[in-house]
């Protein structure tokens, strides 16, 4: 996976900023998806580039023979380096990305990035390593920042911040923060990603804040989840505006505003804390909220705006029945897609998604069928709809998925965690949905990958890989095979690309060897795993169903030279040309440019 659909939301979503500088040691995939969370726009995610440190950047040499005289390659390298395909290196073009990743990383202002911004918060609690614990121990509510002191998005959250402190100053709230540059345990314990990072603490338990980023979301969140959570409504007026003002809300009527019933309603209110609970005891509170006055008490009913609007509860008056009943029938049965929607897609607790794509003059056709087919998996999967010709949302997430055209196309998707989809087939009816729907949570529909066609001619040094040839040259058993990830865009792989075609120059002789590439914006596998562009995997031969090997040496013909010798299950030598060009006055700089970008990746 390059990139993760929500990831993706996140990029359209949040301003982050990056953290690389501060856990350069810590390189998981994980971490790596992160990374983009502070680009604003898919513009910037084409455009920008980041710095991946490599874990290491020595190559364990041993089972080389160090004393093989390996000079001939670095000479042919230097040689060849005139009028290779360097022109693609576009300097220019890879300053302009770390241009861009450098306003996103500090706001859009003129400010110094390293200065701070004075902003009075006085009531923002600072935070330490040494008290940080106790403070959490001792506050029922409290509502962390972490923060880098560089990071424009955070100067900008300052001041809204420091005034939502002093506006619930008085309640059972404080709002601190961690300077997370200084703590980096902290940090770390608390799995701060980018920045800024806001946790809201109950009783020592931490939930991310994801609301928007000014005084008013913030101070309207927090009071939600320190109130009472459930209300009690006894005036008709009082009803009315509720019905009318709230986009979710449930109503509890039942026999007495206190004891067990109102108890298990607060309860399950804590659970679902994205929706408003009320109870009442008043028939006529009760009709307006579509219960019948006469019914059996407690009954409890869900309101919501969009389509199905009324959901009757009819089980147990308990507090995990009633939490399920309002997971499973909070969200609305589609969920049309749109920069605000997308984190209650992402943020669900359901993952699995299916998703409907279509232009917006045909989706009347198809919308009935797929909302009708929605009802039968409330709480298990969530249905999207994606609007291809909006192109500042619709477009790029039907690119990610590579949907072309108007639609319709319906794909599953199985969310983050493995990434796989499945492209449903045939004409959009209830029941053919339906039954994809029901293949898709037994888990019985054939994953679908991205593919680029399969080129008519491949017979050049660099074998070029597909989705759908994948298979056939990469998980060929006979061969070992190095296979680079890349992006057209990225300004290191293009860097890159001399050194590596020197290589499969060098080694095309020796047939138990593939040097392959793959672009990895048009191609997917599952077995192609990247974290960010170039990504260098090495499979070896007769070990194909193993993970493969990330090259992490660095670039040069060399050392790739090296780690093949070293990890190839078919040994092989190079001989020796038998007279070596002489190297160019050019060589070292070549060389030593190159391997400057060994630690360095563009990621997606
Ligand atoms: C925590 O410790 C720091 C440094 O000693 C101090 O500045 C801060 O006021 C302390 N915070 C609290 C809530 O005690
Ligand atoms: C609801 O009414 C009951 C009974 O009057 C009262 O005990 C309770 O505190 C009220 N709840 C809220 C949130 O006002
Ligand atoms: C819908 O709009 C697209 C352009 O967005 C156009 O290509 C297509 O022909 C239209 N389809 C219909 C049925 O009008
Ligand atoms: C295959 O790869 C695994 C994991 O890298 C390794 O433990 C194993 O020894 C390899 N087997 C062979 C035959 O190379």
């Amino acid at each position: 996976m390059l990139t993760s659909f929500d990831f993706l939301f996140n990029t359209i979503k949040y301003k982050h900023c990056s953290d690389s500088d501060l856990f350069s040691f810590r390189v998981s995939s994980k971490m790596a998806s992160f990374r983009l969370l502070f680009a604003i726009s898919l513009v910037a995610l084409i455009l920008f580039a980041t710095l991946t440190p490599s874990i290491s950047k020595t190559t364990k040499n041993d089972d080389v023979e160090d004393d093989e005289d390996l000079r001939f390659l670095e000479e042919t390298e230097g040689k060849s380096d005139v009028g290779s395909p360097h022109s693609h290196f576009n300097e220019e073009d890879e300053d302009d990305q770390y241009g861009d990743l450098d306003e996103d990383d500090f706001g859009d202002s003129d400010l110094d990035p390293y200065k701070e911004p004075e902003v009075d918060d006085k009531d923002v609690v600072v935070l330490k390593q040494g008290n940080f614990s106790d403070f959490i121990e001792n506050n029922k509510f409290v509502m962390v920042e972490f923060y880098a002191p560089w990071c424009g998005h955070c100067q900008a959250l300052a001041p809204e911040y420091a005034a939502a402190a002093t506006e619930l100053k008085g309640e059972q709230v404080v709002l601190a923060k961690v300077d997370a540059t200084e703590e980096n345990d902290l940090a770390q314990e608390y799995d701060v990603q980018g920045f800024p990072t806001v946790y809201f603490f109950v009783d020592g338990e931490h939930k991310p804040y994801h609301g928007a980023r000014n005084k008013e979301a913030i101070v309207t969140w927090i009071k939600k989840r320190i109130g009472p959570g459930l209300y009690n409504v006894t005036a008709i007026e009082e009803a009315e505006r509720i019905l009318t003002s709230e986009a979710k809300v449930v109503l509890g009527y039942l026999n007495s505003l206190v004891g067990p019933e109102s108890e298990e309603l607060a309860a399950a209110s804590r659970l679902q804390d994205d929706v408003s609970f009320y109870q009442t005891v008043n028939p006529d509170i009760a009709k307006l909220f579509h219960l019948d006055p006469q019914v059996k008490r407690p009954a409890l009913v869900l309101i919501k705006k969009e389509a199905e609007k009324i959901n009757h509860f009819d089980g147990q008056f308990v507090k995990t029945a009633i939490s399920e009943f309002v997971f499973s029938n909070k969200l609305p049965l589609i969920t049309i897609f749109t920069r605000e929607s997308a984190s209650s897609v992402f943020e669900s607790d359901v993952k699995k998604q299916v998703l409907l794509f279509a232009s917006s003059n045909i989706s009347e056709k198809y919308i009935p069928s797929f909302q009708e087919a929605a009802k039968f998996f409330k709480g298990k999967l969530i249905f999207v709809y994606v609007q291809v010709d909006n192109d500042d949302f619709g477009r790029p997430v039907a690119d990610y998925f590579g949907v072309t055209g108007d639609g319709p196309k319906i794909i599953a998707y199985t969310g983050n965690e493995d990434g796989r989809k499945f492209v449903f087939d045939g004409d959009v009816t209830l029941n053919k949905i339906k039954a994809f729907g029901e293949g898709f949570l037994e888990d019985k529909l054939k994953p679908f990958y991205k593919s680029d066609p399969i080129p008519e001619t491949n017979d050049g040094d660099v074998k070029i890989v597909v989705g759908n040839n994948f298979d056939a040259i990469v998980l060929d058993e006979s061969k070992d095979v190095l296979l680079e990830i890349y992006a057209p865009w990225c300004g290191h792989c293009q860097a890159l690309e001399p050194t590596y075609n020197k290589l499969a120059k060098h080694l095309r002789g020796i047939d138990t060897l593939v040097i392959a590439k793959m672009d990895g914006t048009t191609n997917e596998h599952p077995r192609a795993k990247s974290d960010g562009f170039p990504t260098i995997l090495f499979f070896p031969a007769g070990n194909k169903s193993f993970d493969p090997i990330t090259v992490d040496t660095d670039r040069t013909v060399v050392a790739f030279y090296k780690f093949l010798r070293k990890h190839a299950s078919v040994p092989f030598k190079l001989q020796k040309p038998v007279s070596a060009p002489k190297g160019e006055p050019e060589t070292k700089t070549g060389e030593s440019k190159e391997s400057s970008n060994a630690d360095s990746k563009d990621e997606l």
